[in-house]
């Protein structure tokens, strides 16, 4: 089974009003580098296979209009660049994986190259990209580009990642770097090429600034899940961040993408699926009903308004509550709304419903399929109701509250998961990068049947 764990360098990372939970670290620890080493050798200790950032551009400034509920409420601002830290964790660790998100509407594709081959090279080939479009109008009044379109921003994501692989992949060869010191030559020109892009969004020429690193390419993970994310995922995604709504209802969408992948003349076992999941857990049922209480209190209404409003582009302020959501245009994720369809596909929902349903706190409770919450034993057996019946790879945790709920993953689930022997008790030391720990031992670069970067590679 492979482990992720989800946070974000911001005070209250995906549950609004958590970092009011007493003695949770991450409200000021999210801006504090010995923060996040300390989690690292945490995780590490626990044998996670990676930490995931999610990353925003903009403001949640969608809801009543205005970012003023979002930055009272801390939704995802402040926040800082999850990229800068990475080399710190990646050098107080030596087997933990880094995912971070960058977004492909709101750089440029030779940036993020450089960018990812530079942190390739100073974890030693640990590092992710979760490929985003990207949600928030509010970049663009930041000089950031254009807001586009949902389907035109996955085909420039489409133009983007392969400008990015080209670069990563094609313009240097494995040996290009000689170091002669008789010669001096440092890198054979001839093994280093252009990569003469010329498409609809990108034009360029190349080469790539960085020689090559342990992976090249860096492992692609990926989270939306509209009909055209999911085919972008089939085409590209090695990791496919999926938010199922239970373990019955899941296995059919995981079996679609791995047929989209093998349609996209993949192996499908090259496609990771896991679920992303909260996870609350306690010591005993008492400890976790308390954490669950302490949950609900601390809920914060507005702040969770806010943060759908933006997900959706739509202000559930503006509308009367009987107006149904699907009456409503948006260009923004297709994901949010969809979740909502499928735990109750024959609903039609309302402006009303959806308020309702995101502005109330909702206790976990062990028998909600889509949360992990419980004893340890009580999450372990969804872990694996949602192995067996989803057929998943694994999780993305997201753990609540933030800092505390990495302790109880790392202290109280994992030692359970290990028990029971579905999670390794040591890292593979065979296993050098992240993509070996996903795909095995040998896998550092990307394959893809239709590039022929393996035989360069010697
Ligand atoms: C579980 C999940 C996590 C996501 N995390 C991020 C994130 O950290 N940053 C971001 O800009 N977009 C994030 N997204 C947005 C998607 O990657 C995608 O760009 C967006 O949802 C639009 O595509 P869709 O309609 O296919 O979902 C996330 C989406 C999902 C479903």
């Amino acid at each position: 089974m492979h482990l992720n764990v989800f946070t974000q360098c911001s005070p209250s990372p995906q549950f609004k009003g958590m970092w009011r939970v007493p003695g949770d670290r991450t409200a000021t620890g999210y801006r504090s580098l010995e923060y996040w080493i300390s989690r690292a050798r945490q995780l590490e200790a626990a044998c996670i296979d990676a930490l995931f950032f999610a990353d925003i551009h903009g403001v949640y400034d969608v809801y009543r209009g205005s970012w003023a509920p979002a930055v009272r409420h801390a939704v995802q601002i402040p926040s800082i660049d999850p990229a800068l830290l990475l080399s710190a964790a990646a050098a107080a660790t030596r087997h933990l994986g880094f995912a971070i998100t960058y977004s492909t509407t709101y750089h440029s594709p030779y940036e993020c190259a450089r960018l990812f081959s530079s942190l390739d090279h100073l974890t030693g080939g640990r590092v992710g990209w979760n490929i985003v479009t990207s949600y928030l109008r509010s970049a663009t009044a930041n000089g950031l580009g254009e807001y586009l379109d949902h389907d035109d921003r996955y085909d420039r994501a489409d133009e983007y990642v392969q400008v990015a692989r080209a670069l990563w992949e094609d313009s240097w060869d494995a040996d290009a770097v000689v170091r002669d010191v008789e010669r001096d030559i440092f890198t054979d020109p001839d093994r280093v090429r252009q990569v003469d892009h010329e498409g609809r969004w990108f034009t360029v020429r190349g080469p790539h600034q960085c020689e090559p690193s342990p992976q090249r390419t860096p492992v692609l993970y990926q989270a939306g899940s509209s009909p055209r994310g999911i085919e972008f995922a089939a085409r590209h995604a090695e990791v496919v961040f999926l938010t199922l709504a239970d373990p019955a209802a899941g296995r059919e969408p995981v079996a679609a993408l791995r047929a989209a992948a093998a349609r996209h003349g993949r192996d499908p076992s090259m496609v990771k699926a896991l679920q992303g999941t909260m996870v609350m857990v306690g010591r005993d049922r008492a400890e976790a009903k308390a954490k669950a209480e302490a949950y609900n209190t601390l809920w914060s209404s507005e702040g969770q308004l806010a943060k759908w409003c933006g997900w959706m582009d739509i202000d559930l302020a503006a509308f009367p509550d009987d107006t149904p959501v699907d009456e409503i245009r948006s260009q923004a994720s297709q994901s949010f709304l969809g979740f909502l369809r499928k735990l109750t596909p024959d609903r039609t929902w309302t402006v009303g419903d959806v308020k309702y349903l995101v502005s109330r706190p909702r206790r976990p409770r062990v028998e909600a399929p889509v949360t992990l919450f419980g004893t340890p034993e009580q999450v372990a057996d969804r872990m694996e109701q949602w192995l067996t019946v989803a057929d998943v790879d694994g999780f993305n945790l997201i753990p609540c509250p933030p800092s505390d709920g990495i302790d109880d993953i790392c202290d109280l689930l994992v030692p359970e998961l290990q028990r029971r022997g579905l999670f390794r008790t040591a890292y593979d030391p065979a296993e050098a990068t992240l993509r070996e720990r996903y795909f095995g031992t040998g896998v550092r670069t990307y394959r893809d049947p239709a590039r022929t970067v393996a035989a360069r590679e010697g």
